[in-house]
C-alpha cells in the first residue's frame, strides 16, 4: 500500500487563548504536531502534507523538513482543508490517511488497525469511531438496520433522534486516494455553518455503493483532541502515565510514578532508579544503574552509567560514568564531567571540562575552564571568568589543589600539581609544582 498523509492543523485554537498555534503546545515535552507526524511516518507514510493556516510560519519553523506544507488561507471546514493538499498528493499514493495535528493521544496501534482494515477490505473510506456517553460535540455515525454505515451527521446539524446516537466520529480516516480527490471538489457548504464538511464524503460513498468500513476504539481518551488548557493538562497526564508505564516495563524503577515527569523522547537504562519529583526533559539520555532525584531537573543532557544526581539541575551537560552530583548543584550548558568526578553541594559548572576524579566539594563556580584529572577545587573557589567585556578561560592542570576561597582571575593557568593558599587571588599563571598565596597571589616557594 502506497500511503500518504494529510494532517489538518490550520485551525486557530481559539479556546487556548494564546498567540502560540495550538499544534505547537507541548505534551510531554514534544509539540503536539510531532505526534501526528511521527505516527504517520511510523505507519510508512511516504509523503505527509501539513495543512497550516493560523501561525503557519511558526508551525513551518518547528516542523521543518518533516512535512510538505500547504496553506489554507481561510478556514472553511475540514473538507476544504484536505482539498488544499490535492496538488501535492493526487496520483501519488493509493491511500490517504487524514488526521488532525491536535490528537497526541491517538495510538500507533489504532492507526495500524485502521490502515490494516482499509487494506484488507479494499474500502473506499475506513474511519475510526468510538462509543461514548459523552458526545463532546462530535459527529454521530449513522448506521442502517444491518449495522452498515450510512453517513456522519455533525452535532449542530443533527435531529433530536440522531443526537441520541452514542457512536461518534473521531476524525481519523483512510481514503482511497483517487476517489477522494475526485469527490472533494463536489462538497457543498453545510446548511447551518456553511462549512465544507469532510464527513459528507461518507454519505457520497454510500450513495455510490462504495464500501465504508470502520474500526472502533475502546475508550474515548485517544480521541479527545486538545482544544482547551484543561484538555492539554489532561493529555499531559495521560501521556505521562503511558511513558512511565513503558519505562517500568523496560526495567526502570520509578519510586513514585505520579511525580516522575519524563518527556516522550527521554531514554533511560535498566535498573536506574528515578526518585520522586524528578523532571527529565527534552533529549536527555540516562545510563543504567543510575539514581536520579529526588528533586532533580535534567534537560537535554547525557548521563552515563552509575551516576547519582541528587536535588540538582543539569542542562545541556555531558556526564561520563560513576559521577556524583549534589545535593543543590547546577550543571549548565557545556559542562563535561569525565568519569568519577564528584560535585558536592552549591556548585555551578558552566562550559567547562572536568577531568577524571576531579572533586568540587562545596560552593564553587567553575566557568569556561579546563580542570585536569584528580585536581581538587576547595570550598568557595571561583573562576572569575568575566571581566565585564568578555569571558576568559581558566586552565588548571592535573593533580592541582585549589585552596578554599581562591579567586582565579581569568585568563589564568595553574600548572600540574600546583597549590593555591586559602583566600588567594590568582591573577598570574602559577607554574607547575609551586605554591602561590596572598592577594594578589605570589609564588613563595617550590613544592618539590
Ligand atoms: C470534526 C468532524 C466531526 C468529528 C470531530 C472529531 C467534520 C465536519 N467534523 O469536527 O465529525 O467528530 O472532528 O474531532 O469534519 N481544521 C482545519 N481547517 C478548517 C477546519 C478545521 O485545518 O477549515 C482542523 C482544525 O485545526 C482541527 C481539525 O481540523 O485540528 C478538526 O477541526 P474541528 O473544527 O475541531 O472539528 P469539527 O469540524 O468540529
Ligand atoms: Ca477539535
Amino acid at each position: 500500500m502506497k500511503l500518504a498523509t494529510v494532517i489538518l492543523a490550520a485551525g486557530l485554537g481559539t479556546r487556548m487563548k494564546s498567540d502560540l498555534p495550538k499544534v505547537l503546545f507541548p505534551v510531554a515535552g514534544k509539540a503536539m504536531v510531532h505526534y501526528a507526524l511521527d505516527a504517520a511516518s511510523a505507519l510508512g507514510s511516504r509523503e505527509t502534507v501539513l495543512v497550516v493556516g493560523h501561525g503557519a510560519d511558526q508551525v513551518r519553523e518547528e516542523v521543518g523538513k518533516k512535512a510538505v506544507f500547504v496553506l489554507q488561507g481561510e478556514q472553511l471546514g475540514t473538507g476544504h482543508a484536505v482539498l488544499q493538499a490535492r496538488e501535492a498528493l493526487q496520483g501519488r499514493a493509493d491511500t490517504v490517511l487524514v488526521m488532525y495535528g491536535d490528537m497526541p493521544l491517538l495510538r500507533a496501534e489504532t492507526l495500524q488497525r485502521l490502515a490494516g482494515q482499509h487494506a484488507r477490505t479494499g474500502a473506499t473510506i475506513t474511519m475510526v469511531t468510538v462509543r461514548s456517553d459523552e458526545s463532546m460535540g462530535f459527529g454521530r455515525i449513522l448506521r442502517d438496520a444491518n449495522g452498515r454505515i450510512q453517513g456522519i451527521v455533525e452535532e449542530r446539524e443533527a435531529t433530536p433522534e440522531q443526537l441520541e446516537i452514542h457512536e461518534l466520529n473521531c476524525g481519523v480516516y483512510c481514503f482511497h486516494n483517487d476517489w477522494m480527490w475526485e469527490h472533494l471538489p463536489r462538497l457543498t457548504p453545510s446548511a447551518k455553518k456553511g462549512e465544507y464538511y469532510l464527513t459528507d464524503l461518507v454519505g457520497m460513498a454510500v450513495q455510490e455503493a462504495c464500501t465504508v468500513e470502520s474500526v472502533t476504539l475502546n475508550g474515548i481518551a485517544e480521541a479527545v483532541g486538545v482544544n482547551t488548557r484543561a484538555q492539554l493538562a489532561e493529555a499531559e497526564r495521560i501521556m505521562r502515565g503511558r511513558i512511565n508505564d513503558r519505562l517500568m516495563e523496560e526495567g526502570i524503577t520509578l519510586v513514585d510514578p505520579a511525580t516522575a515527569y519524563i518527556d516522550a523522547d527521554v531514554l533511560i537504562g535498566v535498573d536506574t532508579i528515578i526518585e520522586p519529583n524528578t523532571h527529565l526533559k527534552g533529549r536527555t539520555r540516562i545510563g543504567a544503574d543510575c539514581r536520579v532525584g529526588p528533586n532533580s531537573i535534567i534537560r537535554d543532557s547525557e548521563i552515563g552509567d552509575r551516576c547519582e544526581i541528587v536535588a540538582s539541575v543539569v542542562e545541556l551537560a555531558v556526564l561520563e560514568t560513576d559521577i556524583h552530583v549534589g545535593p543543590f548543584s547546577h550543571l549548565r550548558p557545556g559542562a563535561y564531567l569525565a568519569r568519577n568526578v564528584h560535585i558536592g553541594n552549591y556548585a555551578e559548572i558552566k562550559n567547562s571540562h572536568l577531568g577524571e576524579q576531579v572533586h568540587v566539594g562545596h560552593f564553587s563556580y567553575i566557568g569556561d575552564s579546563e580542570v585536569g584529572a584528580r585536581s581538587n577545587i576547595g570550598a568557595g573557589a571561583i573562576t572569575c571568568n568575566y571581566d565585564g567585556e568578555k569571558k576568559n578561560r581558566t586552565i588548571i592542570g592535573e593533580d592541582a589543589f585549589i585552596g578554599s576561597d581562591t579567586m582565579l582571575v581569568a585568563p589564568v593557568r595553574i600548572g600540574d600539581r600546583a597549590r593555591t593558599g586559602a583566600g588567594s587571588v590568582v591573577n598570574k599563571d602559577v607554574p607547575a609544582d609551586t605554591l602561590a598565596v596572598g592577594l594578589p597571589a605570589r609564588v613563595i616557594r617550590r613544592l618539590r
